[in-house]
């Protein structure tokens, strides 16, 4: 059964409606990707489309190359253009879904390509984390809207301090800036980002919450607020119908997003 979201990106591939397709790989990726040395990096290519990158990458001999997308029309595209590609390596599938460990992920106008609210990217930033090792690269290609006159429609764009706002908490930012090799159709609005995954052990000395369980969390924010006043400051099902602490562990281990407003609202409550 398709989603909506598959549908629609779907719809958009077969009505040819795909400004963002430039028809090969773009400048700035290929230049970043030239000075990579070591061609067996676990690399992910999420909401990849085309996949031009990909095709590169393949041709220059990397081995661990995966693609993703939504949709399965650029991707059956992209099968039929490579053949000696590891089907394995391609994934139809939901960025939110998908579980692998990688040392670079490059993306290219797909963080713009979802709603521009804060419960997405938030979600964006912590799966983009989740499937990097320690010190893995997020590297991005991404629109630039502070120059759009029209933002309204996908892909969206976002401005550099919303990029540095979302990643900011998982990253530590190596570079991003007005990207200075854009195609010419695409200069001046895009930024280039490198953004390195923050070791883990600076993570957990800097957080606040290392050594404390979901469970302590939520039993005490319980405890300080009752439900109906925690489901009034981080609103979801769990802590508004039939609340209860087991079922609000299962909802929010399986949703970053709610379980980062619960640890934001714990931090704020008991750490400040
Ligand atoms: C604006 S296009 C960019 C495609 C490609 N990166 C490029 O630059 O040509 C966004 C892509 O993300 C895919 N996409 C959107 N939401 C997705 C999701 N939740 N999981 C995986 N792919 C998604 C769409 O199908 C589409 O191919």
């Amino acid at each position: 059964m398709e989603t909506t979201a598959e549908q629609y990106w779907t719809h958009r591939y077969q009505q040819d409606q795909t400004g963002w397709d430039v028809g090969s790989i773009t400048t700035p990726l290929k230049t970043y990707i030239e000075q990579i040395t070591d061609k067996n990096l676990r690399i992910l290519i999420p909401g990849a489309g085309n996949a031009y990158e990909a095709e590169f990458l393949h041709k220059k001999g990397f081995k661990n190359v995966h693609i993703l997308d939504i949709s399965n029309f650029p991707l059956e595209n992209f099968k039929n253009r490579n053949p000696t590609f590891p089907k394995a390596h391609i994934h139809h599938q939901n960025f939110f879904k998908h579980k692998g460990s990688y040392d670079l992920v490059l993306e290219q106008t797909f963080f713009c390509s979802f709603e521009p609210d804060q419960m997405t990217r938030v979600k964006y930033a912590t799966k983009m984390a989740s499937l990097l090792v320690p010190k893995g690269k997020l590297v991005g290609l991404l629109m630039d809207s502070s120059k759009m006159e029209d933002n309204e429609f996908r892909p969206f764009g976002a401005t550099k301090a919303d990029y540095r706002t979302y990643l900011k908490p998982y990253f530590d930012i190596i570079v991003l800036e007005e990207c200075h090799n854009s195609i010419a159709s695409r200069k001046e609005n895009e930024l280039f980002g490198i953004f390195q995954k923050k070791a883990i052990t600076k993570t957990q000395k800097n957080n606040p919450l290392h050594g404390i369980t979901l469970k302590t969390i939520v039993t005490e924010l319980v405890e300080r607020y009752g439900w109906e006043e925690l489901g009034k400051r981080v609103q979801i099902n769990s802590f508004v119908t039939n609340p209860s602490v087991n079922s609000s562990l299962k909802f929010l281990r399986r949703t970053p997003w709610a379980r980062e407003k619960v640890e934001q609202l714990y931090i704020y409550t008991f750490k400040k």
